[in-house]
This record gives C-alpha cells, sequence and structure tokens, in this order.
C-alpha cells in the first residue's frame, strides 16, 4: 500500500470513527430524552392561548392548562406525520391549524408539542418501530396502548394537563385504559374532525385525555361548545353483564366497584343488567349476513362479533378510499403488523359495505331508544389487561379480537363514551367505560364528575380486601407479606403495599421493617400522620434503625415539624455519618430554623 493510500485509509477509519461516536452520542442523546419525557413527544412546539379578557368579563376557562396533541393534528407551518417517516417525508406543512386545536388554544390552553402514535393509525398497540413506543408510566414492560399513544403517556406521566386524540377503534379509550388515565370519545360528529388526517370517516373522533374529571369536562365543554350549566344526575344504570363476561378480570373488582358508586349518589338510581348482545341480535337486523354457522350457537356473544366484523370491514373500505393512493405511489417502509393491516384493507372490496352503513343506523337506533336521555351502559373498555410489549402475533391476535367486541359498540353506534380508570389488578391499571346516547355528551361528562370521586374511593377499597395466601407460605406467612408488600411497593402500588405490611404487622408486631416499611408507602400516599407513627413504633423495637430515623424525619418535615424534624436526621447521622440523604436534609431544614 503506498503512504497516500495508508493515509486515505486512516482518514477513511478516522471519519468512520467520528460517525459512529456521533451516531452513538445521537442514540444516548434520545435514551435520555426518552427517560425525561417517556418517550412520548415526537416535536415539541408552542401554541400560546390569547391574552385574557379585560374583567369583569371572565378569564379563558382552560387558563394555565397545558395541553399535547396526537401526531395526526394539523399544526399551521408544520407538517403533520401520522406516525410514519416516509408520510412525513412526502407531505407538505399544514395551511391551517385543526379546528379543534384552535378552539382549545382560543380558550386559553398551551400546547407544548406533538405526540408518537401509531403508523398510520392503523393498530391499538401503541408500539411504533420508528419512532420508539413511549412508556407506559403505570406499568413500564406493557404496551401503553395506541394509537394515541404519546398523547395518553404524556398525560399520564403529569407532563401535560390534557392531550388530544383521534378515535376511529379505541386509539383513545385504549391508552387510556392502559395507562390508567380518563379517555372521552365523544359522539361521532359532535366535534368537528377539519384538519384532522382521516383514517376511517364514519368513526373517527376528536378525543382526548386527562387525570382529573374536572379538567375533562372542562374541554369537553369547549370542544363540544356548550354552555356550562348546572349537573344531571343519571337516574337509569344499565350494566351489560354478556360483556363483563368477555373480560378475564374478575367481575367483583368492576361491576361492584360501579354498583356501589352509584349507591354512594344522592338521589335514586336504578341499576338494571342487560344482555347488550341479545338485544343487538333483536335490533340489528343488518348485521345478519355476518352470522356463520359457528356464531350461530351462541346468540348474543356472537352479535357483538358481527358487530366488530361490521366494523372492521367499513373501517378497511374507508381506509383504502382514503390512502390507497399514496401507499401505491409512495410504498412507506410499515412495521410488519401495519403492513398486515393495510394490505388487508387495500385488498377490501365494495361487497357488504351498504349492509355495514345500514347495520351502523340500526345500532344507533337501538342505542337510543335503549338508553334514552338518562341511562348510561356500563361495559368494560377493554376486556383484558395490557399486553406485554413486543408480544407474539398470536397473543396480538387474541387482544384484537377480544377488545373489538366491546370498542365497536360506540364505534357503530356513534354513541359517547369515556373510559375511568379503576385501581390496579394484577399490577395493571383497570378500567370501566361508561356510554350515553349519541349526542348526550354533556349528560356523560357530568356523569363523570359525579361519579368520579366515589369510583375512586371504591376502586381503592376493592383492590385493599384482604389479599389471600397460600398454605405453602404458612411457614413464615409475615415474612411473606412484608415480601409482597416490597413487591407492590417497587411497582408504585402504595395502598396495596400498606396493606401487606399491615398483614405482617397483625402477625408479627415486634419486627421494626415491618412498620418502617409501612411508614415508606404511607410516605409516598401523603399519609404523614401515619408515617410518623410507623416509625416511631420502630425506633422503638429498633432504636439503631437509620431508616426509620430518616423516614419519620421526612414525615415530620411534611407535617413542618421542623425542629423535630431536624433531631431525627440528626441521629441518622450519628448511626451512619456518611448518609448524603441525612446531611442534605439537615442543610435543608437549618435554613428555616435561622
Ligand atoms: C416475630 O419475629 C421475631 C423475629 O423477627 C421473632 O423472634 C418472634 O418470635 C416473632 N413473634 C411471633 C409472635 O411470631
Ligand atoms: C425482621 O425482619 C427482617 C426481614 O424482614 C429480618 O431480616 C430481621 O431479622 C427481623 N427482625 C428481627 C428482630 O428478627
Ligand atoms: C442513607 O441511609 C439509608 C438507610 O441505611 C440508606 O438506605 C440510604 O441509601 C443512605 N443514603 C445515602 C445517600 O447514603
Amino acid at each position: 500500500m503506498s503512504s497516500m493510500a495508508k493515509v486515505c485509509v486512516l482518514v477513511g477509519l478516522g471519519i468512520a470513527g467520528l460517525i459512529i461516536v456521533s451516531r452513538q452520542w445521537e442514540k444516548k442523546k434520545r435514551q435520555k430524552k426518552r427517560k425525561e419525557d417517556f418517550g412520548a413527544f415526537i416535536e415539541r412546539l408552542e401554541l400560546l392561548p390569547p391574552p385574557q379578557p379585560a374583567p369583569p368579563v371572565a378569564r379563558h376557562i382552560l387558563t394555565d392548562l397545558t395541553f399535547a396533541l396526537q401526531d395526526i393534528f394539523d399544526v399551521e407551518g408544520y407538517v403533520t406525520g401520522f406516525g410514519n417517516p416516509d408520510w412525513l417525508r412526502t407531505h407538505d406543512p399544514a395551511a391551517k391549524t385543526a379546528g379543534s386545536v384552535s378552539l382549545v388554544v382560543a380558550h386559553g390552553a398551551t400546547c407544548v408539542g406533538k405526540t408518537v402514535m401509531d403508523e398510520l393509525a392503523y393498530s391499538i398497540t401503541g408500539e411504533n418501530r420508528h419512532y420508539g413506543t413511549p412508556t407506559n408510566p403505570a406499568i413500564a414492560s406493557r404496551i401503553p396502548g395506541g394509537s394515541a399513544s404519546g398523547s395518553a403517556v404524556a398525560v399520564a406521566a403529569k407532563l401535560v394537563d390534557f392531550a388530544l386524540g383521534i378515535d376511529t377503534d379505541g386509539s383513545v379509550r385504549i391508552p387510556a385504559a392502559f395507562c390508567g388515565i380518563l379517555g372521552f370519545r365523544p359522539s361521532h360528529g359532535s366535534v368537528s374532525t377539519f384538519g384532522v388526517v382521516p383514517m376511517a370517516q364514519s368513526f373517527d373522533t376528536v378525543g382526548w385525555f386527562a387525570r382529573d374529571a374536572n379538567v375533562l369536562r372542562r374541554v369537553g365543554h369547549v370542544l363540544l361548545q356548550l354552555p356550562m350549566v348546572d349537573l344531571r344526575r343519571p337516574r337509569r344504570i344499565l350494566i351489560a353483564d354478556d360483556c363483563f363476561e368477555l373480560s378475564s378480570t374478575p367481575k367483583e373488582k368492576i361491576v361492584d366497584v360501579v354498583v356501589r358508586s352509584i349507591q354512594d349518589l344522592p338521589g335514586r338510581q336504578v341499576v338494571n343488567h342487560v344482555n347488550l348482545g341479545q338485544y343487538i341480535t333483536s335490533k340489528v337486523p343488518s348485521l345478519k349476513i355476518f352470522r356463520n354457522e359457528e356464531s350461530r350457537n351462541g346468540e348474543g356473544k356472537s352479535a357483538l362479533k358481527d358487530l366488530s366484523n361490521a366494523f372492521e370491514l367499513l373501517q378497511r373500505y374507508e381506509f383504502k378510499m382514503n390512502h390507497e393512493e399514496w401507499v401505491s405511489t409512495v410504498k412507506p417502509h410499515l412495521g410488519y403488523e401495519i403492513s398486515v393491516r393495510v394490505r388487508a384493507a387495500l385488498e377490501s372490496t365494495e361487497e357488504k359495505i351498504q349492509s355495514c352503513l345500514k347495520a351502523r343506523n340500526e345500532m344507533r337506533e337501538a342505542l337510543c331508544n335503549l338508553l334514552k336521555d338518562d341511562g348510561i351502559l356500563v361495559i368494560p373498555t377493554v376486556p383484558i389487561l395490557p399486553p406485554n410489549l413486543r408480544s407474539k402475533k398470536r397473543q396480538l391476535e387474541e387482544f384484537y379480537s377480544r377488545a373489538f367486541s366491546v370498542l365497536s359498540i360506540s364505534g357503530m353506534s356513534g354513541c359517547c363514551q369515556v373510559s375511568i380508570p379503576l385501581g390496579m389488578h394484577e399490577g395493571c391499571p383497570l378500567a370501566v367505560s361508561l356510554m350515553a346516547r349519541h349526542g348526550a355528551d354533556r349528560f356523560l361528562l357530568d356523569t363523570i364528575l359525579d361519579l368520579h370521586p366515589s369510583l375512586q374511593k371504591q376502586a381503592e377499597i376493592a383492590s385493599n380486601t384482604q389479599p389471600s395466601i397460600s398454605d405453602d407460605c404458612q411457614i413464615d406467612a409475615a415474612e411473606n407479606y412484608k415480601e409482597k408488600g416490597n413487591a407492590a411497593y417497587k411497582g408504585k402500588q402504595f395502598h396495596k403495599a400498606v396493606n401487606f405490611y399491615s398483614e405482617a404487622i397483625k402477625l408479627n408486631d415486634t419486627n421494626a421493617t415491618y412498620y418502617s416499611n409501612r411508614a415508606a408507602a404511607c410516605l409516598e400516599l401523603g399519609r404523614f400522620q401515619q408515617a410518623e407513627e410507623d416509625c416511631s413504633k420502630a425506633i422503638e423495637i429498633d432504636r439503631k434503625n437509620v431508616k426509620a430515623y430518616l423516614r419519620r424525619g421526612t414525615a415530620r418535615e411534611m407535617l413542618s415539624y421542623i425542629k423535630d424534624a431536624i433531631e431525627d436526621f440528626k441521629f441518622a447521622l450519628v448511626l451512619e455519618p456518611t448518609n448524603k440523604t441525612a446531611s442534605t436534609a439537615l442543610e435543608r431544614l437549618k435554613k428555616f430554623v435561622l
């Protein structure tokens, strides 16, 4: 090799090295960013609200609230990404901002960015192979649900107060349920979809997420352009028993919680149980053409299946009408699951479409007659807990099939629906859905505001019912409860952790660790008084328990017993002179007493 060639090789290696280093740096940067924002955002941008009107005119009703947008809404000057880089590359910046977005900004909310979504909105898992899957803040090993995954994650992780997403087949309801927050799908056609990339117009709705029922209602009033007036209480609650039979979570965890919460409300409410499948069979005759031999046997259940078949057929057909040309010319790179769905859509034909549309109209009328003005239908949001990330094809098929059996009910009827979190089950968020007739959005929003506190209370009671323990664990039952408590604590299920530690204490009240651990969980729940008491007990048993001193110091600091807190941290420092937690707490507190 000539010396010139050697130099070239060296320079080449050097550049390759630089590229590798800079790639790794980019990757690190992305990972760091993912940690900070749970991978929820795809692009940061700011849309500021107009100035407040001069008094005595009331302030904008969404003042001080921040929100995020699924990357399917147009924002003037930005290219809408639709979850896929090829879409982004082949489209121009939007000329106008989506109507729903302008509306919430005009009413005082500040937009802080666009969020990651499933490619072409054609999936319900929330996994995106191009931009990464947003991390579910409730349980990181499970999917966040989609397609509005990033919007749900941004709200669940408290990065914003609310977020907008498009719900065609469950894209708001599913991630709301899986991330443990509220998600609202309005009546079809009640919020303008101007400036939104269409998926399937027969079902597309502008939905929204929130953690707080009041925020959910305020955003709803703006989007639905409703006057703020007095609350109206539901009179009839209909529980769709057959839908809950599809669910893998124990019925008492959901249905009983809902029934007890309703009984908490003032006034008299009537609770009825219905078989929705049977009702649909008799009221939606156009579904007959979807019935096959197999489904004729189990009448009621099969009606829900027929309904979801009709839904999927119409969704495929409309997706094809919207996007066939783009898919055929651009030939985008799509994740495997998505490409299967898109291919099926492109192969769909007009056959049966008229029957689907007819079934849709019959379904709307049937549910209007069932619910009238004062009825609320209770169904599972998704009759399955969130699947693991990167699940196998078989598991996903099961997920899709069960999910659509209940998600298609509001899809096909156009009814409004809200998903409400109901505590945890097996480490995963649980949810329930309430539906009202098409057009009764205000009534539904009022019902949530009314019912949300007692639902949360009853859900907490249900998750705290005494856990059963198996015989082979009897050897050291107290220790076993402590381990369960630790696991619950790690999973951030602090109520559960408190209960497990309490069981351990019931069995053996001479172990300081049980008290000290319960105190840690109480601190997380803001129960400072109890945390202080538990630490005192722990210290009584074991005078050298550093953790108990540190925790009691924290509890006392929160209770504003500053001097006592200082004593605790000082004592911890005596026992463990190098402990940074204790020394920084002391420095912080000394400022208060000077
Ligand atoms: C409680 O645990 C301690 C040690 O952890 C043990 O010495 C004691 O016997 C236990 N008491 C009961 C009632 O089991
Ligand atoms: C209390 O329990 C912990 C573990 O849970 C154990 O290591 C410790 O020995 C127990 N305390 C006493 C005094 O036996
Ligand atoms: C302080 O002490 C506690 C209890 O021993 C320990 O868990 C914690 O990690 C210590 N913190 C630091 C910063 O050393």
